[in-house]
């Protein structure tokens, strides 16, 4: 089976009714990121941040996987697929894909404030203080915050190399090192870019803009990927 590598942002769960963060009223219109997504933030005031991280787990179990979500799936059917997303959200999971790497965590899960390997399913939408890991400290939300280590990042850039098929949906490519990423894939490989706004991903290689937002380009280019 071919290989297609496909790396997700924020704007494929747009339509599922979660903010993106620099589109206009994006979650960082409404929040500093140094104020919720830094382990200074973390120090400074835990509880704002684990109110920041609890809101946005709720809105995240409230939410469904859309039809670009559950196009990724199909594909399974007749080519190896592995989703790279920066999003923290499950939607991918939910929608069936089976292969996903979450470069920035995952927000359904919780983990230890010292050791970022010991992570934990949560009961519920919230991560109460006075929760501890097995270490004795505080669980906080599984995801990657500004200025800390992206340990998938590499295992990511490997599995770009490989790409025979890749596709790029809902990224404004403004955060590294996933906006990195697109460069180890090879020239030649086919690079179908989906986004309303097509992000600047330079005019080297075999590149397809589809302009048009997740619910439609994704199936689009997934029905064209299933009929060859
Ligand atoms: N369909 C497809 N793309 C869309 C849609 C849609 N319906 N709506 C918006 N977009 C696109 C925007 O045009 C933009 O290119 O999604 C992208 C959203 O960009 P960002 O808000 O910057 O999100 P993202 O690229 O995922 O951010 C990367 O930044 O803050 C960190 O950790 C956070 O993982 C996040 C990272």
């Amino acid at each position: 089976m071919k290989k297609v590598v496909v790396l997700t942002g924020a704007g494929i769960s747009a339509e599922s009714g979660l903010k993106t963060f620099r589109d206009s009223d994006g979650l960082w219109e409404g929040y500093n990121i140094q104020d919720v997504a830094t382990p200074e933030a973390w120090e400074w005031n835990p509880v704002l941040v684990q109110n920041f991280y609890n809101e946005r787990r709720k809105s995240v179990l409230e939410a469904k996987p859309n039809a670009a979500h559950y196009a990724l799936a199909k594909l399974e059917e007749q080519y190896d697929v592995t989703i790279i997303t920066q999003n923290i959200d499950d939607l991918h999971e939910r929608a069936g894909s089976t292969n996903v790497i979450h470069l920035h965590g995952v927000i359904t899960r919780s983990q230890s404030s010292i050791d970022p390997r010991l992570t934990y399913p949560i009961n519920g939408w919230e991560i109460k203080m006075g929760e501890l890991c097995e270490l004795g400290s505080q669980l906080r939300a599984h995801v990657v915050w500004f200025g800390e280590d992206v340990p998938m990042i590499a295992p990511a850039a490997t599995i770009c190399a490989d790409a025979e098929v890749f596709m790029l949906i809902g990224t404004s490519l403004a955060v590294y090192p996933a906006a990195g990423l697109i460069r180890y894939v090879a020239k030649n490989v086919p690079k179908f870019i989906i986004d309303p706004k097509i992000p600047d991903v330079g005019t080297g290689g075999n590149i397809i803009k589809v302009q048009e937002k997740a619910t439609v380009g994704v199936p689009a280019v997934v029905e064209q990927l299933l009929s060859l």
